[in-house]
């Protein structure tokens, strides 16, 4: 079910048009719809539950959209949370989840955020590097408490995805190698203050296979088998996140097709499973709208520069990647297209959304919505050219209200300092 729909020619985000959004927060703005989050979140449940002898729970990577209403609805269901800094950690606590259901991830954590970590109790942390399990170690002797870990692990399989976020190849920066985990574990197990509890992996992001999980998880387990042999408690098994959603026409494999996999590699390995998703409960859940300024038509290709830039999506430019467009107001069916560029305003000849795209003929005024940027749109937008954060807006049924606003620009300058030895502007 599409949680986004035309209703009387009008696109709809559950009962609310995006028109009237846009005409009381104005354009560019993030739209999630909180029906479809819910929904991602229920199939992601159901499929745990539907597979017997599975101890497993979910914390929702926050990374993919942090924004405190989102973690909340997430929380509110169940979720723990995967974060990867300390204000993700305080998001998370802000937002209502406990910190005994937080996962602490990261390649580089410093030995301050590991201290934070430690102070509020989060449950697990995923240690990455034999120097982050001696610092860990100490952090924690000096706070006199028992740190809970797993190590992750780099099982080097190709996940197919776009080289930017693959993340479990021997080549990535991630996790510790898979041949060089026994001596990884061999240190964890030396140190007093730190308890092993399990290993982790996260092998890439937009998986639109179950391949890749299965080879990994069939590494991972072969490995389980030897640290249970030299000695180690393996209770926990953190199989990462990665599963893709549609941004085209990907076909999918269905979450219940994943947990049966899952299931089937991990039969009888007697650990309690932890997933991480991100993308897959809000990536399909959010839609970026904006409005066309103008339409320059050029003698190569038409431009339609919307309001909208890389700055509020960035994964046009930086991944390659394909967001479906359509126009707010629903088009006629018969209606020819026109080959465009849909582009934002900002200085760069990276800034676009859309390359050669077939799109109904665009005007000045008109809206268009951008789908499938409820991952990894807001939080990697940033204020370059001085342009203010996209406001995020949330819909529930027939009502909606604003849940991050647009900062003014004089909030944004007032950020900023002048250095004491500068003469002040005068009046
Ligand atoms: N766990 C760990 C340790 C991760 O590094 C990630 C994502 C996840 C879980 C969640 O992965 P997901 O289920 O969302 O695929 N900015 C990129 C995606 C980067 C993903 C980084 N790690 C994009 O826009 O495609």
């Amino acid at each position: 079910m599409s949680f986004f729909k035309y209703q009387d020619g009008e696109m709809h985000a559950e009962g609310v048009s995006l028109a009237a959004i846009s005409a009381q927060v104005g354009t560019p703005f993030y739209c999630y719809s909180a029906g479809a989050l819910r929904a991602a979140w229920r199939e992601f449940a159901d499929g745990i539950k539907g597979i017997k002898n599975m101890n497993a729970s979910v914390c929702y990577a926050m990374k993919a959209n942090s924004n405190l209403a989102v973690v909340r609805l997430f929380g509110e269901m169940g979720a723990g949370a995967d974060i990867v800094s300390v204000g993700e950690m305080q998001r998370a606590l802000a937002a209502g989840i406990p910190a005994k259901r937080i996962i602490y991830s990261g390649v580089g954590k410093k030995a301050s955020e590991l201290m934070a970590a430690l102070q509020v109790g989060v449950g697990q942390i995923n240690v990455e590097s034999s120097a982050e399990i001696e610092t860990l170690n100490a952090v924690a002797a000096q706070l006199g408490v028992k740190a809970a870990i797993t190590i992750r692990v780099n099982p080097d399989v190709d996940a197919g995805t776009h080289a930017k976020i693959t993340t479990g190849r021997k080549e990535n920066k991630f996790g510790i190698d898979i041949d060089l985990a026994r001596e990884a574990f061999a240190l964890a197990g030396r140190q007093p203050h730190l308890e092993v509890v399990g290993v982790a992996m996260h092998i890439g992001s937009q998986l639109t296979s179950l391949e890749p999980y299965r080879a990994a998880i069939a590494r991972v387990r072969e490995l389980i088998g030897q640290l249970r042999t030299d000695g180690h408690r393996i209770e926990r098994f953190d199989i990462g996140g990665g599963l893709g959603i549609v941004y085209a026409d990907e076909k999918l494999p269905s979450i219940a097709e994943f947990m049966a996999v899952v299931a089937r590699e991990t039969d009888g390995l007697g650990c309690e499973l932890t997933f991480e998703p991100g993308r897959r409960l809000v990536g399909e859940a959010g839609v970026l709208v904006s409005e066309v300024i103008l339409v320059k038509p050029g003698a190569a290709k038409t431009f339609v520069i919307v309001d909208a830039a890389m700055n509020d999506l960035i994964r046009p430019t930086l991944y390659e990647a394909w967001h479906d467009i359509l126009p707010v107001r629903e088009p006629r069916q018969d209606t020819a297209t026109m080959r465009c560029d849909i582009v934002g305003p900002i200085c760069e000849s990276g800034d676009f959304l859309a390359q050669n795209r077939d799109l109904p003929p665009l005007a000045a005024g008109d809206l268009v919505m951008i789908r499938s940027a409820g991952a990894y749109g807001a939080v990697m937008a940033s204020s370059y050219n001085t342009r203010p954060l996209a406001p995020e807006v949330m819909v529930d049924g027939t009502r909606f209200a604003v849940i991050r606003p647009r900062p003014t620009i004089d909030e944004m300058l007032s950020a900023e300092r002048f250095p004491p030895w500068m003469e002040s502007v005068k009046a």
